[in-house]
């Protein structure tokens, strides 16, 4: 389908999507997030992608919900039509690693969306923040959820209720970004996480991804018990065979994704 308001292009087996919004910052309406939803299930289920970036402009990764569509919306419009549902998460259903390149404002929706992703790696102009409050309102995407989880909740809290953004500085050093580098380097740094997990094989890959996010979805046994699982099923695997030998033999692992 063609694309208004997001770009989409492969860097080797790395599904790269760009928001491209900039007259709104990439405030996510409707169509940004529908379109979002397609191009991420496109990449999912395209053999030829191990990874995909998510990334908006050097001004802005998103500035949240678009609050000019949604002003005039009633509770029972919101509430029938489940915004904030389906079109929203789908990142979260997303088989293959989802990494966020922030540059900019990440803001209330925008900041929401790059917590959905698995990962966030953001350029050292970015800005992260939950300013609905400002709005009459609170974090309607998993906010006030997945930010307590990030950062903790005393900090969680000051931002959500005083709608304070955090620097890339603070960000890393709270534990919301795995990492922080010059604006001029974000996309070829994601690409590169991107490649790095290519190489690799997809189901320890995939597996990985379900563990992690088990942690944030279960108790610590639960948790531990899925990674278990998991982890014994890899011996299942051509692959596990192949880089065990490898690593026996001295010699790169060739992994068959099987
Ligand atoms: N929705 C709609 N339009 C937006 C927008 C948003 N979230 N954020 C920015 N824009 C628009 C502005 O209205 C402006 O458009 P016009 O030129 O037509 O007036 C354009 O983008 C540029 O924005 P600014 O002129 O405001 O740019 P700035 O550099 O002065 O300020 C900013 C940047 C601090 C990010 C400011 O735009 C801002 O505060 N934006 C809103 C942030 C916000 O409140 N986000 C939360 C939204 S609610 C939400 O996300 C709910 C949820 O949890 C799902």
């Amino acid at each position: 389908m063609p694309y208004e308001m997001i770009l989409t292009e492969t860097q080797g087996r790395v599904g790269l999507i760009r928001l491209n919004r900039p007259q709104a910052l990439n405030a996510l309406c409707d169509q940004l997030m529908t379109e979002l939803g397609q191009a991420l299930r496109d990449y999912d289920a395209d053999p030829a992608i191990a990874a995909i970036v998510v990334t908006g402009s050097e001004k802005a990764f998103a500035a949240g919900a678009d609050i000019k569509e949604m002003k005039d919306r009633t509770f029972p419009a919101v509430y029938l039509n489940d915004f904030i549902g389906e079109r929203w998460e789908t990142v979260l259903e997303i088989r293959k690693p989802v990494i966020a390149a922030v540059a900019g404002f990440a803001l209330g929706g925008g900041c929401e969306l790059a917590m959905m992703c698995d990962l966030i790696i953001a350029a050292d102009t970015a800005k992260f923040g939950q300013p609905e409050i400002n709005l009459g309102i609170i974090p309607g995407a998993g906010g006030s959820q997945r930010l307590t989880r990030a950062i903790g909740k005393s900090k969680a809290m000051e931002m959500i209720l005083t709608g304070r953004m955090m620097d890339a500085a603070e960000a890393e050093r709270s534990n919301l970004v795995c990492r922080v580098v010059p604006a001029a380097d974000l996309i070829a740094e994601a690409v590169k996480i991107g490649e790095k997990i290519a190489s690799l094989s997809a189901p320890s890959v995939a597996m990985a991804k379900e563990a992690v996010n088990a942690a944030f979805e279960s108790t610590l046994t639960e948790g531990v018990r899925t990674e278990r699982r998991l982890f014994l099923s890899l011996f299942a695997t051509e692959d596990q065979k192949e880089g065990m030998a490898a690593f026996a033999e001295k010699r790169k692992p060739a992994f068959r994704n099987r």
